[in-house]
């Protein structure tokens, strides 16, 4: 990588091509939009070596709203001190232009600015973020002390960083929209019964906590969080009567009731979600030693999100209120889950469970927001 005089190094043609392909496969790495923004503040700042930066998106107001920074804190953008900059930030999105200077201070367009003297910015890029042809951000680095720090070149290089992380970013924020209304269905099945409100959420982030305890792949997680959100999604095709029944059920009841598990997997049949999440609705009222429903599956028969989403399911049953009971104690849900290891529950999933409980990790408030 040949450097230049005194500036940020520019990598060689094939150099860059290759740094830009690993900079596309590094942010499509993830769909979680917190790790696709922390991937492309880190690459940012790595490549182009600048002392500060941040990223700004587009909220629904066509605002923009600063969702990810290095070396500067909230406060500090908040505060007059990133005046200067937040006037690039207007123009980069009301132009749809980059934006380079190489010594602001001595700079026609910024140096009558009296916030570039005052905090000596020298070396300024900002470019813009675009998707399909519409503006939806834009990343700003900057250098105080140092003028040539950034050359024509680094501004290339940042818009075809800017251009990576705008497809990875529309592909987290497709995901988590999907996630989304994922939720919603999941609430709305659930709003009919008002004793199991705030059951998908807790269960997720039980199932979450066990995943993590077992050191499971993000491919995975991702696709358990899905599955734990559209566990009980067939409960739509069970009547109210039966669901909303404070009592025990008869056996022409619990037979509507157990539809529930097949109805989920016939639901989800057409959509496009992988097959371990199809078959893991359909598996998650099975037992481990196979005296479950539908289909009477025994151990390792049954996917492991099933027998994830079993745990977390169980745990939540003891653990909150019912109509005809009130949540158990801790310490007796805790006995009982342990009882059931073996026989209803997977023992290694009780297990995980309760070594993540014991650390208070089952807690973790589910988000899908990406808070702009
Ligand atoms: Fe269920």
């Amino acid at each position: 990588m040949p450097d230049t005089d005194n500036g940020t190094p520019a990598p060689a043609d094939s150099n860059l091509l290759r740094l830009l392909l690993e900079i596309g496969r590094f942010f499509n790495s993830s769909l979680d939009f917190p790790e696709v923004v922390k991937m492309v503040m880190d690459k940012v700042i790595e490549v182009l070596k600048a002392e500060r930066g941040c990223l700004f998106l587009l909220n629904e107001q066509g605002e923009p709203k600063m969702v990810g920074a290095r070396g500067m804190d909230k406060t500090v953008i908040e505060t007059e001190d990133f005046s200067f900059s937040r006037s690039i930030v207007r123009q980069v999105i009301d132009t749809r232009e980059p934006i380079l200077s190489s010594n602001a201070m001595a700079d026609g367009r910024f140096s009558s600015i009296q916030t570039v003297a005052m905090h000596n910015i020298r070396s300024i890029m900002a470019v813009p973020i675009l998707f399909h042809d519409q503006i939806r951000g834009l990343v700003y680095v900057d250098n105080r002390l140092r003028a040539g720090i950034f050359r024509e070149e680094n501004l290339e290089l940042l818009n075809a960083i800017a251009v990576q992380a705008a497809g990875a970013i529309e592909n987290a924020r497709l995901y988590n929209m999907k996630k989304e209304i994922i939720l919603v269905l999941a609430n709305a099945i659930e709003a009919k019964d008002e004793y199991t409100r705030g059951h998908v959420e807790r269960v997720c982030s039980f199932c979450l906590a066990i995943a993590r305890e077992l050191n499971m792949t993000s491919e995975d997680i991702r696709d358990l969080e899905v599955c734990s959100f559209l566990h009980d999604v067939g409960k739509i095709g069970v009547p109210d009567a039966v669901l909303q029944k404070p009592g025990k059920l008869d056996n022409d009841e619990r037979e509507k009731m157990e539809r529930h598990a097949e109805m989920g997997e016939h639901l989800v049949k057409p959509i496009d979600v992988p097959l371990r999440i199809k078959q893991s609705i359909r598996q998650h009222q099975e037992r481990w030693d196979g005296k479950g429903y539908p289909d009477g599956l025994a151990g390792e028969a049954i996917h492991l999100f099933a027998r994830i989403i079993s745990v977390a399911d169980t745990w939540d049953a003891m653990t909150s209120d019912r109509p005809y009971r009130k949540a158990l104690p801790r310490q007796v849900a805790v006995d009982e889950l342990r009882k059931n290891a073996g026989t209803q529950l997977d023992p290694l999933v009780v297990e995980a469970f309760l070594r993540a409980i014991e650390r208070g990790e089952e807690s973790v408030p589910v988000t899908v927001s990406l808070g702009l």
